[in-house]
């Protein structure tokens, strides 16, 4: 039976953050241990284009995601997964081109991150709808739509913002075989996680790094206590009654902690006599413990990025030859 393949694209825009560790990397992680999925990961560096321009920050950002995810515990090592970089896999720009031929400009006009910003020029009376817009923002869903069918790609793990560009990609490919008379291009779903949580920043909106409201994964022990004693929270005294449903910082200790942690810590809420700063602690410990394996790791890679850079390339090696097969049966298909 053919194995389902599961293939998920990070953006190295910003530091990995305790929302992307809960929401993103962990499920994905654990999806590389079932042997009957096969996983591509990889960091979208041509996608961070759109929105980082500085050289070095992308490279900062592309190792940080990199060593953030082997440290957490992605084992390189499984033969079921490959963890690569965009950029290694030239194929996904040939796909890129040819699927631009078949995107419809009027669904694209009508994805969200395109329609938001003609919004904003709508709304501040530009005479240009299109002001500020560059046409890899347009294009953007395409280059997400090549990543996803050159590898016949079938769950797509993402976040609810991200859906609409795999309904664009399964578009692009209905297309595709439609016009080319074949089922070459394997229509993809997103895999939305219903139970996976929205982790809260430090001032209870979502984390989010356009909110600078983040907790870093990684951090010295010292900068993580830090950031916890920065939650914000009510200003109930020690004495006072706490109600756990309306804390950010009890909201995030969901997320890390046992049934039993978390009735101990909800307990403790309602009896009083706890003050804030006893609940960060109790939360700044639950998290540090879960990350002092991590840490060492990610010290370990840091001090020899070497490490990274070759484990990057030999997956990168793996992942082009699948590539370049799959793009010559599509050459094939179309006569080039
Ligand atoms: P950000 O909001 O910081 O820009 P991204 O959009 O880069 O984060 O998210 C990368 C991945 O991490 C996505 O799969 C997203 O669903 C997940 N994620 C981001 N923030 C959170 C959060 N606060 N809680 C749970 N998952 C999150
Ligand atoms: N656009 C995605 C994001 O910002 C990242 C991404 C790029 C991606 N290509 C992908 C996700 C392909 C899934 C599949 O989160």
């Amino acid at each position: 039976m053919q194995k389902n393949i599961v293939l998920t694209g990070i953006t190295p825009s910003g530091t990995p953050h305790l929302g992307n560790y809960v929401g993103a990397i962990k499920p994905a992680i654990d999806f590389a241990k079932n042997k009957d999925l096969i996983c591509y990961y990889f960091i979208a560096d041509y996608h961070s284009l759109i929105k980082v321009w500085d050289a070095e920050l992308r490279k900062q950002y592309t190792r940080e995601i990199a060593t953030t995810w082997l440290s957490l515990g992605l084992d390189q090592n499984l033969d079921n997964i490959l963890f690569y970089k965009q950029s290694d896999i030239p194929q996904i720009m040939e796909l890129n081109w040819i699927l631009s031929t078949m995107a419809s400009k009027g669904i694209l006009n009508r994805a969200h991150a395109y329609k938001s910003l003609v919004n904003k020029n709508i709304k501040n009376n530009e005479s240009d709808r299109d002001k500020s817009i560059t046409m890899g923002l347009f294009n953007y869903p395409i280059l997400m739509a090549a990543d996803i069918l050159l590898f016949d790609a079938k769950h797509i793990p993402v976040g609810k913002d991200q859906v609409q560009h795999i309904e664009i990609a399964r578009d692009i490919a209905s297309r595709l075989n439609h016009v080319y008379k074949k089922n070459i291009l394997t229509l993809p779903e997103a895999k939305i996680d219903k139970m996976s949580a929205t982790i809260l920043g430090l001032d209870g909106r979502k984390m989010s790094k356009s909110y600078k409201n983040t907790i870093p994964i990684y951090s010295t022990e010292k900068k993580l206590r830090k950031s916890i004693m920065k939650i914000i929270t009510n200003s109930q005294l020690p004495d006072e009654k706490k109600d756990p449903n309306n804390s950010t910082v009890f909201t995030i200790y969901q997320n890390f902690a046992s049934d039993v942690e978390i009735n101990t810590l909800k307990e403790k809420y309602l009896a009083g006599g706890m003050g804030w700063g006893d609940a960060k602690q109790i939360l700044y410990e639950k998290i540090n413990n879960e990350l002092i394996g991590f840490r060492e790791k990610y010290e370990h890679y840091q001090a020899n990025p070497q490490l990274i850079d070759d484990i990057m390339n030999e997956h990168g090696v793996k992942a082009r030859h699948i590539a370049s097969q799959n793009i010559s049966k599509i050459r094939n298909l179309i006569g080039i």
